[in-house]
């Protein structure tokens, strides 16, 4: 069975719709570690509840790839095999994604390439789109860059603020992050260039794609 690790600096709602997923076996795979850089996060606090393997290591101060050269050090004791970047807000050093090649997968809350870094949703209605949504990507050593695995869409409603906006996305990311995942964990994606093409089991539509139209 696979092990994963996941990454996070905040909430961690991305984080425990993966370990509902994992527990209800939609997700064929084990937690084996669970990594904050921040000591405040609550998903590292609830990870901790709920008896994982939880540890903060503090990346204040330090030098990009140092940090990562300890994070890799504790992903690889717990034998992670896939990485999941839930909500963790610091870029990745090429070090780190060369140690884990298409083997880390990160959510974005926009339909990437739009509206990348930092606060998606907040620029996606400042520009005035009428859909986002979220996106699941494997890491290269680009920032929000990657091959994309999975994106669901989302439309942007006349009265929404950050907060609705960011709410109804929120539900989509937890179902595509999972998605994703359970992919990736059963080896049934390919990567052509910049494709990722999953391998359906008697073909079809690809099950990255998802449409929602009403919120
Ligand atoms: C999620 O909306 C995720 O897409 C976003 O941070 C939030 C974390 O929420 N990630 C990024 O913006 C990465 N660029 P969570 O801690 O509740 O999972």
């Amino acid at each position: 069975m696979k092990n994963l690790g996941i990454l996070l600096s905040g909430r961690g709602s991305n984080f425990e719709a993966i370990a509902r997923n994992v527990q209800a076996g939609e997700i064929p795979a084990r937690i084996a570690v669970v990594i904050s850089n921040l000591p405040e996060a609550p998903g590292l606090a609830r990870a901790r509840e709920m008896g994982f393997d939880a540890r903060f290591i503090p990346s204040k101060g330090k030098e990009r790839e140092a940090y990562d050269r300890e994070v890799v050090a504790a992903l690889k004791e717990c034998q992670v095999d896939i990485v999941c970047l839930a909500g963790f807000m610091r870029v990745l050093s090429p070090y780190f994604v060369r140690e884990f090649p298409n083997r880390i997968l990160n959510i974005h809350p926009a339909l990437l390439p739009a509206f990348p870094g930092m606060d998606a949703q907040k620029q996606a209605l400042e520009y005035g789109v009428k859909l986002t949504g979220c996106t699941v990507h494997l890491v290269d050593e680009g920032v929000d860059r990657g091959p994309i695995v999975c994106q669901a869409v989302v439309p942007v409603l006349d009265d929404d603020t950050v907060e609705s906006l960011s709410a109804r996305i929120l539900k989509e990311e937890h179902q595509i992050y999972a998605e994703a995942i359970r992919l990736l964990v059963e080896d049934r994606i390919r990567v052509e260039g910049r494709r990722v093409i999953p391998d359906q089991p008697g073909g079809g539509v690809a099950a990255g794609a998802r449409e929602r139209t009403v919120p």
